[in-house]
């Protein structure tokens, strides 16, 4: 028996008792460590049908007054974060109904936040001083801390769809939020606001795209750019709009940023987490880091999405893969 080997078990009860001895001081060994170091996240693929979701967000206008419709928002929960309101680890997404005649106090807070209307007519988002009018398939931007709020004017409900950078708020200890002191914060009616982009402009965009080769990946994408810097629509999130055109067969991916989708028009199919999702229009797919995906289209079909992707281009850790 070698010296070497008649020691370890010595050597091993002497470790258990230095970490439970560092243990009462907040302190662990780094040896120990049982945390994953690889790409990827605990969040798991899913899907929210609007069929299913439609219906029950008539019956949260029903139960939830006027007063408190700013708050009648089903928040979609990734399956493995239930409690915490969150996509991802790193996203909030929601769908906010609004009926007519409802007007929302302004407020403002350090998440910054994108809206992507769904459906309906006759609402206005008041972001930063301007009042933009809003239809079905406009992208609006909301800068952290800007003030905003918003009203139905229209005669029928409008919803959306709430993107919000929230996690990173909370992790950074760094989410505050205040209510206006008047309500209302004044604003301007704006024509061409650099916040909003509709809907009809970037189909049209992406539509003279079409007669060019599609990517094989993601079909013809167009990325939204904050009017700010130019480049990703926020400093943490990005959005997207990608037309996939009829019979569109897209080769497996994946990427590290975590990623939201709705569909806007169209049908599509995602293949992911081991199934094969059929969207159809305004269904919800969550895609979470790192997790391999494919697109497949029988129709012309806009695929709008946001992620993560500007923070972890940001910080250095954006990484994707073609499978
Ligand atoms: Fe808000």
């Amino acid at each position: 028996m070698s010296g070497e080997a008649a020691a370890a078990p010595a050597a091993a009860s002497a470790l258990t008792a230095f970490s439970a001895d560092i243990s009462k001081l907040d302190l662990s060994p780094l040896w120990e460590r049982k945390a994953r170091l690889v790409p990827g996240s605990d969040c798991l693929p899913a899907i929210w049908r609007y069929a299913d979701l439609r219906p029950l967000l008539a019956q949260s206008a029903e139960l939830i007054t006027k007063k408190q419709a700013e708050r009648r928002v089903l928040v979609m929960e990734n399956p493995a974060l239930r409690g915490t309101s969150f996509i991802t680890n790193s996203l909030y997404a929601g769908l906010q109904i609004i009926l007519p005649g409802e007007v929302a106090p302004s407020h403002r807070h350090t998440p910054a936040a994108l809206r992507f209307v769904v459906e309906g007519s006759g609402a206005y988002l008041a972001v930063a001083g301007e009042r933009i009018a809003i239809e079905p398939g406009d992208f609006v931007i909301t800068p952290p801390w800007a003030w905003h709020d918003h009203g139905n004017l229209g005669q029928g409900p409008v919803v959306w769809l709430d993107g919000l950078d929230t996690p990173f708020a909370q992790l950074l200890g760094a989410h505050f939020r205040e209510n206006h002191p008047d309500d209302k914060h004044p604003v301007v009616d704006a024509q061409n606001s650099l916040l909003v982009f509709r809907f009809e402009d970037t189909c049209a965009q992406l539509r003279a795209m079409a007669p060019s080769a599609a990517d094989p990946v993601h079909g013809h994408r167009l990325r939204y750019a904050s009017p700010a810097t130019g480049s990703h629509a926020f400093l943490t999130m990005s959005a997207c709009m990608q037309l996939l055109p009829a019979g569109f067969r897209g080769l497996a991916y994946r990427s590290t940023e975590g990623q939201v989708f709705n569909l806007a028009s169209g049908a599509c199919r995602v293949e992911t987490g081991g199934r094969v999702h059929e969207l159809q229009p305004h269904d919800t797919l969550v895609v979470p880091a790192w997790e391999p995906y494919r697109l497949e289209a029988d129709e012309d079909s806009f695929l709008f999405s946001f992620s993560d992707r500007a923070a972890q281009e940001a910080l250095g850790y954006w990484r994707e893969e073609h499978l």
